[in-house]
């Protein structure tokens, strides 16, 4: 660390200058990030990304354009089952806007001026018709008109532009091979890109607050499972967040790494999400998700599935389920992707302030990963915060993991009275200790 913030902050950021270089991220944003008097910010940190060699896609929406140009006309989008029904005069007010955003984004990108972020930059920027659509059609009854879908995008031709080093824009717009226009989703067209070209990342700006926990805190991290049932939580979810939100979890499921789900708002998010080991946003990704946490009764068929082959093979004692349930508190688990892959249990003594550790065991599939270590700190810290001074465990088959983790052997004369009396002659395990 040096002295100053300045420098400090810029070799932080370094790895993932490094890690982005080259990469293919396509960013969504809506027409409300176009009307904003802010959108010049938005648009010099895109620019900063191209600048550090990012392959970038825009696709932005351009409702509340097409919303104004309804509304001079005196007419008025009509929505069924949160779809919109794009009508003939509805279908020119789309054109128009959508015509009318990309002007303003491709002059922003081509801003030049000396004392302006942008001096030197020299963007090219590649608009053009990359995405085929289809139409909605007739459902129960109600006739879409021009309201459409994406049905292929044009890989090669973007690839093309995205090689040449131009920034690629796609307008919610997309062209039928008998020659007609389709009034598209944002959300449809950017994560079709983005499945289509396999990009890095998807980054959706999002208008409203962010994707909320239901105590309102921001969700940092997020796996499709998770997606789908905050999409059934409704009530607090509005329409638009739970489009984003099903389009990501697709988009996540589709191939793409990582979806960023960010408030549009929130002034240099994109950096702060892109450049901070901390984020500013919501990530999806399809790793499963894992974590340490303290079981719950509904973990003990989880728990009893993990020790089952252990206690078979007799290396674990075996405990009943009802056991299990009562002695629940006691025991800590490693979760992934909703299963149990590690476990363990500790048994206090507080009158010789002694406890056991016990029924240490990490799923076959996830051995030499750590697990066992990570769990092994975790109950040491618990076992300290309980004012215990001595750690101890009965072992018949791991001796050495534990003597090379500073256990050191121990009679049985030295185990608290209760459980010497509780001790298995014909196990024969044996009985280290680690003093905390
Ligand atoms: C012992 C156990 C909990 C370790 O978990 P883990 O997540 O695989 O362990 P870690 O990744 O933290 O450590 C892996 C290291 O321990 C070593 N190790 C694993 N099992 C071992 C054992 N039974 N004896 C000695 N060393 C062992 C590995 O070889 C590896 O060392 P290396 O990297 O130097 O080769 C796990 O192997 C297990 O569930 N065993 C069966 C149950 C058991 O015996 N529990 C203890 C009784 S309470």
């Amino acid at each position: 660390m040096t002295a100053d913030p300045f420098v400090d902050w810029f070799r932080r950021s370094s790895p993932y200058i490094h890690a982005h270089r080259g990469r293919t991220f396509v960013i969504q944003f809506g027409g409300e990030a176009v009307a904003d008097p802010n959108f010049a910010h938005l648009i010099h940190d895109i620019a900063l990304l191209h600048g550090l060699g990012i392959r970038l896609v825009l696709v932005h929406g351009a409702r509340p354009q097409i919303e104004e140009r309804l509304r001079q006309r005196g007419v008025e989008m009509s929505y069924v089952h949160g779809l919109r029904i794009t009508d003939a005069p509805a279908l020119l007010c789309v054109k128009e806007a959508a015509g009318a955003v990309r002007v303003d984004v491709e002059a922003l990108l081509s801003l030049g001026l000396a004392n302006s972020p942008m001096a030197g930059a020299r963007i090219q920027v590649a608009s053009g018709n990359f995405i085929t659509a289809r139409p909605i059609g007739v459902r129960e009854g109600v006739d879409y008109g021009h309201t459409g879908m994406v049905r292929r995008v044009d890989v090669q031709a973007l690839e093309q532009r995205l090689r040449s080093g131009a920034i690629a824009l796609i307008p919610p717009i997309g062209y039928s091979p008998t020659g007609e226009v389709f009034n598209l989703s944002a959300a449809d067209v950017a994560t079709s890109v983005a499945i289509a070209l396999g990009a890095d990342k998807l980054i959706s700006l999002l208008e409203g607050d962010g994707i909320l926990d239901d105590q309102g805190r921001l969700i940092s991290n997020l796996i499709p499972a998770e997606v789908d049932k905050l999409v059934q939580r409704e009530e607090d979810v509005g329409e638009e967040t739970r489009q984003q939100l099903a389009a990501a979890a697709k988009a996540c499921r589709s191939g793409v790494k990582r979806i960023h789900l960010l408030r549009r708002q929130s002034d240099g998010a994109l950096l702060r999400e892109l450049f901070t080991r901390d984020g500013a946003g919501t990530m999806l990704t399809a790793e499963p998700y894992e974590g340490l946490r303290r079981a719950r009764l509904d973990d003990v068929g989880g728990i009893l599935e993990l020790l089952a082959p252990l206690e078979h093979k007799g290396i674990l004692v075996r405990r009943s389920r009802e056991v299990l349930e009562t002695e629940i508190d006691r025991f800590t688990l490693v979760e992934r992707d909703g299963m149990v892959i590690a476990c363990a249990a500790l048994y206090p003594y507080p009158e010789e302030s002694m406890a056991e550790l016990a029924c240490l065991a990490v799923d076959r599939d996830y051995r030499n990963g750590g697990r066992g270590d990570t769990l092994l700190k975790f109950m040491e810290q618990s076992a300290r915060e309980a004012a215990i001074k001595n750690l101890f465990v009965l072992t018949t088959q791991a001796a050495h993991w534990f003597l090379e983790r500073g256990f050191e052997p121990m009679e049985l004369d030295a185990l608290p009275m209760q459980r010497r009396q509780l001790y298995n002659l014909q196990r024969n395990s044996k009985v280290f200790n680690k003093a905390l």
